[in-house]
């Protein structure tokens, strides 16, 4: 048994295949492998960690002859062909919970950056143009009492309820389905969407990302979010249309936006970068040593499980369901 791996992890899981009895290689560049060497490299292997930076299209997957699973190390999977992996009797997996508080605490992270002019103020300070304290320097935007909107109220979506709660934000959400539980436990309101960016102060995006969630947040909706508002987004980029994004900053619609995702990524739209009212992250959502120590230990664990003919432990799919 082989196991590729798409990129350097945190290395000390990996042990786990010695004891497994399982041989693995490790791709050592430092930027996401090539296509070709992907296919070259998965084609006799019978396990995949790959990245959400790997597109794992039909292609590869069909080149693939003993692929038995495919473990992403991430919590989205939208970089998979889900359909095809199930006709091949691929297991897919992903690394959900154990990235939850550190994406969550990122988001806060976020939303503070942007309504403090966090980033700004250390440049500022950087730069020697501060004179000393002052009654209108860097004036911000407080939290509490404000409404924040948060689409998506899966595991991240909640964990970022419960910290925005504690800052004093009153918490509505739009959401596939309605969580009534949450709503109880933090009084948070469900809204439909368009309602949603109205009322909303500050909109954080938690979904999960599909293709049906393409530009979600388009220049529409855009329109429909209240003057002054902040965007946030820590989920995927193609949920934005991120032109109109640009379009609403630069003529002030949108006070603020903080992202870590990107549309395009890596590539950062000009316009983006040119604005002082955004906050730009390089997808480190989950980027804590301890998260992605756990991601690592998920990624193996469910490689594991499948090359010894047993269930993975968190499947995306179900290859083996009528
Ligand atoms: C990160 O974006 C992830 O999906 O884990
Ligand atoms: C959804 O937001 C998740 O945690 O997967």
């Amino acid at each position: 048994m082989r196991v590729y791996i798409t990129r350097e992890i945190p290395s000390g899981p990996l042990k786990k295949f010695d004891s497994a009895g399982i041989k693995y290689d490790v791709y050592s560049g430092d930027t996401p492998i090539g296509r070709d060497e992907l296919i070259e490299n998965v084609k006799s292997a019978d396990g995949l960690i790959s990245l959400l930076t790997d597109n794992i299209d039909k292609d590869i997957i069909d080149n693939a002859t003993s692929l038995k699973v495919i473990a992403n190390y991430a919590v989205g999977y939208n970089n998979i062909d889900i359909k095809e992996a199930d006709r091949r009797g691929i297991w897919v997996t992903n690394t959900p919970d154990v990235l939850t508080d550190a994406t969550a605490d990122l988001t806060i992270a976020l939303l503070l950056a942007v309504s403090r002019r966090i980033v700004e103020g250390d440049a500022f300070t950087r730069m020697g143009r501060y004179q000393g304290w002052a009654p209108l320097l860097m004036l911000g935007t407080e939290l509490k009492g404000k409404t924040f909107g948060i689409i998506g109220m899966g595991r991240i979506g909640y964990a970022v309820a419960e910290r925005a709660k504690a800052f004093g934000l009153e918490i509505v959400y739009y959401s596939r389905n309605r969580k009534h539980d949450i709503e109880k436990k933090l009084g948070a309101k469900y809204m439909e969407i368009d309602t949603l960016l109205k009322e909303s102060d500050f909109v954080s995006i938690h979904t999960s990302y599909s293709d049906s969630l393409y530009h979600f947040i388009d220049s529409k909706k855009l329109d429909m979010m209240k003057d002054g508002s902040y965007l946030i987004n820590t989920s995927r980029g193609k949920v934005i249309d991120e032109k109109a994004l640009v379009s609403h900053l630069e003529n002030g619609k949108l006070a603020g936006a903080g992202l870590d995702v990107y549309e395009f990524e890596p590539k950062i739209s000009e316009g983006l970068i040119k604005l002082d009212n955004v906050v730009l992250l390089p997808h480190i959502g989950s980027a804590t040593s301890e998260t992605r120590t756990a991601m690592a230990n998920m990624a193996v664990d469910n490689t594991i499980a499948v090359l010894q003919g047993k269930k993975p432990l968190t499947p995306v799919n179900s290859p083996f369901s009528e």
